[in-house]
């Protein structure tokens, strides 16, 4: 592992003429590779990379579970462990990831959060240092008609993993929470707000967060809440129709048919892309004051869903073409303040918009078209928006 050698040497040769801040910059870039976060790994964090790689490098290497491996963030996430040189045990049922996804050098065990039979072992036999937990059904407006579902997977999984990290002495939990649990007309939505979660999936991620709270108080166990939100990028899942709403317009026009906007696309989303947000919930755990906090993480400016199209028309170079849906229950604005995550890690500058989309505009023309999945469990069928009662 050359780059984290190369990390390894800077911290040692103290005589090293390189300017510290140049230091920095070729740490981070070694470990960033060709991506394009090249400064982005928080500089809070480097003295812990350092020390971490050194332990990697004399076998001494973390080991860290990642659920929802197979899927997008937890895919990229995944990712950025191994090259931080920790070792990665990936777990994903598969019902909404792909075995493609899974980045090399990884352990992958198929299996579900709801098995605690197979989490006991899994803790038991690895010795997992952080828990990245990511798996989830992530349909926020498809909760409302998969209750039981959005519970079990979201919130009951979640609690056998918290469960096992307890008795196993996790250093720390880190768990992707949401922006759904602000609720509505709380923005710009920042930290300090009390949630007030308008729907099942944000309702889940809230009690998880709370419980994750009551843990530490009763027993220690450290955590870092992150609530992204809207993110996109490479490797995300296009042939979910209840999710992803840019994945969505891509495969709709890779299938040439109009891009299906629910209401009149005034609504507004910071659509942020992945390599934005991977790599500091990647680093967290090496960031000890960062632990026991709660931090809104992605792109500040928002969009509205008609500007969101055209971008997607732009990448694609395709005339825009739209269908308008009666609008659905959700929230209208969503947007949230990042001071404080600024505050512990550092920020790269984000990927605008136009970029983003054209690289995940790249990535979607190589994988091609899908055809879209439909949830076949359906619990609710009252109010369930019409295309999608099929
Ligand atoms: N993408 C976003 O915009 C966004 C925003 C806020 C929060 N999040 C959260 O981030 C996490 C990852 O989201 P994503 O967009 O990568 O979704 P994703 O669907 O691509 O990934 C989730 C993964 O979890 C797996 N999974 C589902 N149920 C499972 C189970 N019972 N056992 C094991 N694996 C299971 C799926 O197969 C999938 O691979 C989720 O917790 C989601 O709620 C995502």
């Amino acid at each position: 592992m050359l780059h984290l050698r190369q990390v390894i040497r800077l911290g040692k040769n103290q005589s090293n003429r390189e300017s510290p801040c140049r230091q920095k910059q070729a740490a981070y870039g070694e470990l960033s590779g060709d991506k394009p976060w090249a400064s982005g790994l928080p500089r809070h964090n480097l003295e812990g990379i350092r020390l971490h790689a050194m332990k990697a490098e004399i076998g001494f290497a973390e080991s860290v579970l990642v659920t929802g491996a197979a899927g997008f963030m937890g895919s990229h996430i995944a990712e950025y462990c191994r090259k931080l040189g920790m070792k990665v045990v990936g777990l994903d049922n598969l019902s909404g990831g792909f075995r493609e996804n899974l980045p090399p050098g990884i352990e992958f065990i198929e299996g579900s959060v709801l098995d605690h039979a197979l989490l006991e072992r899994l803790f038991r036999e690895h010795k997992f240092t952080y828990v990245y937990h990511l798996a989830a059904y992530a349909a926020e407006g498809l909760s409302h008609f998969i209750r039981r579902y959005n519970y079990q997977v979201n919130l009951l999984g979640s609690m056998n993993l918290i469960n096992e990290s307890v008795k196993n002495d996790v250093k720390c939990f880190v768990f992707t929470s949401s922006i759904a649990v602000y609720g509505a007309n709380q923005t710009p939505m920042t930290e300090d707000l009390t949630p007030m979660p308008e729907d099942p999936y944000g309702i889940s991620k809230y009690a998880v967060e709370l419980d994750l709270k009551a843990a530490h108080r009763m027993f220690g166990l450290p955590y870092i809440i992150f609530r992204p939100h809207n993110v996109y990028g490479e490797k995300q899942n296009i042939a979910d129709r209840y999710r992803n709403v840019v994945g969505i317009f891509m495969n709709q026009v890779m299938q040439g048919q109009p891009m299906a906007i629910f209401g009149d696309g005034t609504q507004t989303r910071a659509f942020s892309h992945i390599d934005d947000v991977a790599p500091i919930i990647a680093t967290a755990p090496l960031v000890e004051k960062a632990y026991n906090e709660t931090f809104n993480i992605g792109a500040d400016k928002p969009y509205s869903v008609n500007e969101l199209a055209q971008e997607i028309a732009n990448s694609f170079g395709v005339p825009l073409d739209v269908r308008f849906l009666p609008p659905r229950s959700e929230v209208q604005h969503a947007f949230c303040a990042h001071k404080k995550v600024s505050k512990f890690f550092e920020i790269p500058p984000p990927i605008n918009l136009s970029h983003g989309i054209q690289r995940m505009t790249n990535w979607a023309r190589e994988r091609g078209s899908t055809t879209p999945i439909i949830f076949r469990n359906i619990e609710v069928r009252k109010n369930l928006p019409p295309s999608w009662d099929i």
